[in-house]
């Protein structure tokens, strides 16, 4: 924590979670450097410019939310450089990061994850095989996202449960063969009803997703963060696998509900 940044108040707190509310701009600087093995975030998409997607069978707007709107090409990379560079100076030495996005700012992320000197280990395309159809049948149905994954140094030692990811049950996933290595694309529903049982967020993700990235590059008793924790699903992933959670979001409803989806664990 730098000298002049005071703790911020935590929104909830437990034995192996708290939940910061606010900007993360705000919030990240005021936790100690050095203090995060794992961080996965799902950062604004800033595809939200009142356009239109199909979603069962009806039209409706793509816009998830104000948070989700596009400053322009210029201030959105800046956001995004400057939460990855405070995250950068929480993860430990041989910590790794995880975004998650689309087209309309992965490669945002990417740069200046390569402009702030990480280390990127994969990009994993996140197919959706029950995604939304495409309604202006103009162009291809969008059915995927992308996830980066990068080491904080060039040199550090990263944590790959290689076997786990080779021998793992992945019962809902028709492209990992049982006992071969784990590649690249990864096919995952997105969430079942069951997930959203405690109430609605615009673009929450499947906890096999998140259980399987956790299991990938995490061990039990690793501290996880999340910047723009949502509905909370890399929280109960990450307390569902014995690891401690941070999360932060702009918006209380979202913390509740995450509050709500962690007390059923
Ligand atoms: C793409 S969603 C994350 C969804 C989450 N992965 C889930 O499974 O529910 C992004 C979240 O970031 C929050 N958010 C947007 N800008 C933020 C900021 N500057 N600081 C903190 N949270 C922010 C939004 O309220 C939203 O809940």
């Amino acid at each position: 924590m730098s000298e002049s940044s005071v703790a911020a108040q935590a929104f909830y707190s437990s034995d192996r979670c708290t939940l910061y509310q606010g900007n993360c701009l705000d919030i990240l600087p005021t936790l100690p450097a050095s203090s995060v093995d794992l961080i996965f975030a799902d950062p604004p998409y800033n595809l939200s410019n009142d356009g239109f997607t199909c979603h069962g069978g009806r039209a409706v707007s793509v816009n998830k939310g104000d948070w989700d709107r596009s400053q322009g090409i210029q201030q959105d990379f800046e956001f995004h450089k400057a939460w990855i560079q405070e995250c950068r100076r929480l993860l430990k030495p041989n910590g790794t990061i995880w975004i998650s996005g689309t087209y309309h700012n992965i490669y945002a992320c990417g740069f200046a994850l390569q402009w702030l000197d990480f280390h990127i280990l994969n990009d994993i395309c996140w197919y959706k095989p029950n995604a939304s159809p495409n309604l202006s049948c103009r162009f291809f149905t969008a059915s995927h996202e992308t996830l980066l994954w990068a080491r904080k140094s060039k040199k550090g030692k990263h944590t790959f449960n290689y076997e786990a990811m080779k021998t793992g049950d992945f019962p809902r996933d028709g492209l990992k063969i049982p006992g071969r290595q784990m590649r690249s694309v990864w096919s995952i529903p997105t969430p079942p009803a069951s997930e959203k049982n405690q109430g609605k967020h615009p673009t929450q993700k499947p906890l096999d997703l998140l259980d399987r990235l956790l299991l990938a590059s995490t061990n039990p008793g690793d501290v996880v963060l999340d910047p723009f924790a949502g509905s909370g699903t890399t929280g109960l992933a990450a307390l569902r696998h014995d690891r401690t959670f941070i999360g932060i979001d702009k918006e209380p409803d979202y913390l509740q509900l995450t509050i709500a989806r962690l007390s059923q664990i």
